[in-house]
């Protein structure tokens, strides 16, 4: 299944390292991270996880909720955590997927034949508290994602759902923000009070707003 920007994502129950899991309850009202990286006991992905396992309190921030997956299975999955806490100075306390049967690669489409016809590549879904998919990205396994930019993009997605306003290249919490072209310079100028500022008649900035002016 190919599954595309503001799709619901499918549920699905799996066997984790931290138990039986059903996707849907265990996100709850949350943002969810679904991330899949090619095998256990490989030393991209173990620098990958324990990078995830060290932002726990960032996510937390945000509300999010992470959940990786392999096609490996739970045992293997629970004697790698130790190498992960050991070699990254982490504690990995969020749950993966022991995905042996291939379920949940399968149904978000995280086998890519021509890179290999059995692992996962390195997937990342970001999905909103209304299980609808907010963003995605594909790696291929020799090349680990950056989970500072993972936070960058969340903290994207938050502010531009709840006001009418978009991030520009490279943009960080805090930084100005980009005014929707569907309001006017006039209705701006009411909707932001921090103040607007004109560079051209589509290109116009506001300092991050504080809360929602949807
Ligand atoms: C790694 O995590 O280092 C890795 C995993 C699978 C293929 C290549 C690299």
């Amino acid at each position: 299944m190919s599954l595309h920007l503001g799709d619901t994502v499918p549920n699905f129950n799996a066997t984790t390292t931290a138990g039986e899991i059903d996707l849907y309850e265990y996100l709850g009202d949350s943002w969810g991270v679904l991330f899949s990286h090619p095998a256990d006991y490989t030393p991209v992905c173990t620098t990958e996880l324990g990078r995830t396992a060290l932002l726990k309190e960032e996510f937390a921030k945000r509300n999010v909720k992470v959940l990786a997956v392999s096609v490996d299975p739970l045992d293997k999955h629970l004697g790698w955590i130790n190498d992960i806490n050991e070699t990254q100075n982490c504690q990995v306390d969020f749950p993966i997927i022991a995905d042996d049967n291939r379920e949940v690669a399968t149904l978000y489409d995280m086998i890519h034949p021509n890179a290999s016809a059995t692992a996962t590549v390195r997937s990342l879904y970001i999905i909103g508290p209304d299980k609808k998919l907010k963003l995605y990205i594909t790696y291929p396994a020799s090349t680990g994602r950056n989970f500072f930019e993972v936070l960058r993009v969340i903290d994207s997605l938050q502010l531009t759902a709840n006001n009418s306003v978009s991030t520009p290249e490279n943009w960080k919490q805090g930084e100005d923000v980009i005014i929707s072209p569907a309001i006017s310079t006039e209705d701006a100028i009411k909707k932001f009070p921090k103040g607007v500022r004109v560079v051209k008649p589509y290109l116009r900035y506001t300092p991050q707003p504080d809360a929602a002016t949807k």
